[in-house]
């Protein structure tokens, strides 16, 4: 097969690679001739090079995994993620979604050398980060896991149910992130997905109501599937995306384009959320 996304044995790692998007991106990677590194709380059946169990909730666990990998890393993939709500305790949805996942990032940067490529999935339901980048200046600046931990504790109104709050954090987090690593000649951006249909739609339904995760997938009229998630993953980390950087990038079938354009009733997400997909 010709390499045109140059992933033949690239070494990448993919976060949350169990299930969903994390899976479909290990999996396409895979194919594509990676040497593939999963990592995820829950044993992965992907035949990748290696699998560590890791809890991003737990930063030993995470810095034990990198050394376990160690070498020269082409390509992180942070896919791994929790709901908000639905019995997750919020602060577990923060050390997951942006404390956790901010701390893998920092771990693979020195072993990335002076070329390489990180993307995140955020979340439509990060949305609102603009109104608030004040605040996401303060958690940024904090050093390290423990210390973005105790910032999240002084600020429980914030953070509140935790999914909107780290979804935002990772936006936020992706484009200041941008304008410095590029210096060293890393790319980081992060991904915006519309609903879609892995098993954290349960909660998604169960927390915010079938009606507002559904208003979400418009103008498309359907959830997405893991596979069509992992494409545009694989697409923004590949040398084909060589200058794209510090982006947040909607991968929703329309849906930004639609809101932009007063072409997506916003009024049937506005009666609920707590938190959307
Ligand atoms: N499904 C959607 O509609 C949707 C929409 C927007 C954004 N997202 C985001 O996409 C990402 C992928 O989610 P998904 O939809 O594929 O769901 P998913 O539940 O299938 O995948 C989440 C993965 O994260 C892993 N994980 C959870 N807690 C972990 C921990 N403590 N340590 C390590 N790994 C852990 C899980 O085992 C699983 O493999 C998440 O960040 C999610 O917030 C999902």
């Amino acid at each position: 097969m010709s390499d045109v996304l140059g992933y033949q044995g690239k070494r990448v790692i993919v976060s949350g690679c169990f299930s969903g998007m994390g899976e479909a991106t290990a999996r396409l990677l895979v194919s594509l001739g990676a040497e593939v590194h999963g990592f995820d709380s829950k044993e992965s059946t992907v035949p990748m090079s290696t699998f560590t169990q890791i809890d991003l909730r737990d930063p030993a666990t995470i810095e034990a995994a990198v050394a376990g990998v160690g070498g020269k890393v082409d390509a992180l993939f942070n896919c791994a993620g929790l709901p908000g709500g639905g019995g997750f305790l919020p602060m577990d949805t923060m050390k997951v979604n942006f404390l956790g996942t901010r701390h893998l990032t920092e771990q693979i940067i020195p072993l990335m050398g002076s070329k390489g490529a990180i993307v995140s999935i955020a979340s439509t339901g990060g949305l609102g980060w603009s109104r608030r980048i004040p605040i996401h200046m303060q958690l940024l600046a904090t050093q390290g896991f423990q210390a973005g931990l105790e910032w999240a504790e002084a600020n429980p109104d914030h953070v509140a149910e935790g999914y909107a709050f780290s979804k935002e954090a990772v936006i936020v987090w992706t484009q200041f992130m941008g304008a410095r690593l590029i210096k060293e000649g890393i790319r980081i951006n992060c991904s915006l997905p519309s609903p879609t249909q892995t098993p954290m739609m349960a909660t998604f339904h169960a927390t915010s109501g079938k009606d507002v995760v559904d208003a979400a997938a418009e103008p498309l009229g359907r959830y997405t599937t893991a596979q069509e998630q992992a494409g545009p993953l694989v697409l923004i980390n590949s040398d084909l995306a060589g200058v794209v950087n510090g982006v947040v990038l909607p991968v929703d079938g329309g849906f930004m384009g639609g809101l932009a354009t007063g072409q997506v009733d916003i009024s049937r997400m506005m009666s609920a959320p707590k938190q959307q997909a």
